[in-house]
């Protein structure tokens, strides 16, 4: 009987190129601590395209023919834990107070345009949870400052003239997908309650779908945060658990980038576990009952 082959073993030298060229890539650092975890799933990739190398895994990460192999790898490392309705107080923060400052400022100049991105937006549970969120605090708004055009019936969820547009992006094509499907099991929607699933999903055997209104709101698209064509003239990004895979001179780059892609007095919100501490000067930070926000502060870039 012939013994199976031992998987080939990764050189300190190897995992230098990979994490090298993985941090060049995408920004994600495979450190010490998380060594074993990259070392893993380059195993797999290696078996997936029967290579019998680290070092010939490289060379064809690296050639012109390697781009899909790439991508693959990419989101093979991504981890895409997520949640509808994550942070609850941080969310608070985010419709109560910044939503209506908002709006309110955008109102008084006229500006009916409100866009949100999510950054790092995996299956899409937190952009949904953005679009709710927003046509909840829309609705709430008119009741109290209506326009003379709000009186259309049956009103819709964003009511004229606003123009309300989430983007939400990721480097995994695959949870895109997931997002743009928009349909979630009982154990994805344990966050979400009655009243949520009642006005925002269809059920559809035994899954909740997201109601085309709300899709109609959430735009998905591909955008790898390490590169400097990311969308713009945002009111606020949430980019939530995103930064904590990075370094901190790749947190910084990316601090920066969002700075430059926020509309004047725009907010950031990132990670529970995640700070702006140390990494810029050009963000206030607003804690409020427990919930963290960043806002772009005026200087001169
Ligand atoms: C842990 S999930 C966070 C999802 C959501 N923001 C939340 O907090 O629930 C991190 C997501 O960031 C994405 N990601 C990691 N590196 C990225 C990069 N360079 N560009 C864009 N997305 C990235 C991953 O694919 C993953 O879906």
């Amino acid at each position: 009987m012939s013994t199976p082959a031992l998987p080939p073993s990764l050189s300190d030298a190897e995992l230098k190129l990979l994490q090298a060229l993985v941090y060049q890539e995408c920004g994600m650092h495979f450190d010490a601590r998380r060594a074993h975890f990259l070392e893993d799933r380059l195993q797999r990739r290696l078996r997936e395209c029967q290579l019998d190398s680290f070092y010939s895994y490289y060379r064809l990460l690296i050639s012109s023919d390697g781009k899909q192999e790439l991508a693959r790898l990419l989101e093979n490392l991504t981890i895409n834990e997520t949640s509808f309705f994550r942070n609850k107080a941080q969310l608070d923060l985010f419709h109560k107070f910044i939503l209506e400052e908002i709006l309110q400022r955008k109102q008084a100049r006229r500006d009916f345009s409100l866009r949100v991105w999510s950054a790092g937006c995996s299956t899409g549970q937190e952009p949904y949870t953005m679009a709710m969120l927003i046509s909840d605090a829309l609705a709430y708004y008119y009741l109290r400052n209506p326009l003379p055009t709000a009186n259309v019936s049956p009103r819709p969820l964003v009511p004229p003239p606003w123009k309300v547009e989430v983007m939400a992006s990721d480097i995994s094509y695959s949870v895109l997908r997931a997002g743009q499907e928009g349909a979630y099991n009982e154990s994805q929607m344990s966050s979400v309650d009655y009243s949520y699933r009642l006005r925002y999903f269809d059920k559809v055997g035994d899954r909740y779908a997201v109601k085309k209104a709300v899709k109609e709101i959430v735009h998905f698209d591909f955008h790898n945060l390490k590169t400097e064509y990311l969308p713009q003239r945002n009111d606020v990004i949430f980019c939530r658990n995103v930064m904590m895979y990075f370094d901190e001179p790749e947190q910084k780059r990316l601090v920066d980038k969002f700075y430059r892609c926020l509309n004047p007095g725009g907010y950031l919100f990132v990670g529970h576990a995640e700070s702006l501490l140390g990494l810029t000067d050009k963000f206030a930070m607003i804690h409020r009952n427990n919930g963290t926000a960043y806002q772009r502060v005026e200087v001169n870039v």
